[in-house]
């Protein structure tokens, strides 16, 4: 059984992960990338459809193409691996919550294998469609995202108009018993 002490620091693993934008060079081990598909695959979907496809991308000129859909992923880059997800289109609202799912359980993979990932966002329905064109995946299925990995050289945001980071305080995103109680 884990101590109490070892749990709190497995959970602070999952509470430092970030969305990574800059990243090393250097290549992605295969066994690192077999780990995270792995961790895709085994991720829990709406009634177990796992409506899910994964494209490996470790082609810099693919990556390429992807970062100049829009500007706000121009990173995208310079990582060294992606790993686009694509979903059948049977079930629009059920499958974009298994993809935020299997999103998060690799951005939480890549940090626990010492590694780290950002999502990027293809954009609008024509973005998607010249990104559906770069990976050669069927026009019927949704493809949305692509999830970046690799050794992290920095934890900040580097675009112009980056996110302000940090979080809302616990007391004003949670309630108890009742909407807009406090504790106690
Ligand atoms: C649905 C979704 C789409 C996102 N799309 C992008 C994106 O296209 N480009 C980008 O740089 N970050 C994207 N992000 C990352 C968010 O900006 C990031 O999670 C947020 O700023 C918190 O970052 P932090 O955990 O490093 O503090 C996306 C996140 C989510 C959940």
């Amino acid at each position: 059984m884990a101590s109490r002490a070892s749990r709190r620091s497995q959970t602070e693993v999952l509470r430092t992960v970030r969305q990574i934008r800059q990243y090393s060079p250097e290549r992605v081990p295969d066994e690192v990338v077999e780990r995270l598909l792995e961790v895709a695959q085994w991720t829990g979907s709406s009634r177990n459809s796992q409506p899910w496809h994964f494209i490996v991308i470790s082609q810099p000129g693919q990556l390429r193409q992807i970062s100049q859909l829009r500007t706000p992923i121009n990173w995208v880059a310079a990582a060294p691996l992606g790993i686009a997800i694509v979903l059948d289109g049977a079930n629009v609202p059920s499958e974009a919550y298994d993809e935020g799912r299997v999103t998060e359980r690799l951005l939480m993979g890549a940090h626990l294998l010492g590694f780290g990932g950002g999502v990027a966002w293809f954009g609008d329905e024509a973005q998607q469609a010249e990104a559906k064109d770069i990976l050669g995946i069927p026009a019927e299925r949704t493809a949305r995202s692509v999830v970046l990995i690799g050794r992290p050289t920095s934890i900040k945001d580097p675009r112009p108009d980056a996110r302000a980071g940090g979080r809302k305080p616990l007391s004003e995103i949670v309630s108890y018993e009742r909407w807009g109680s406090s504790k106690g």
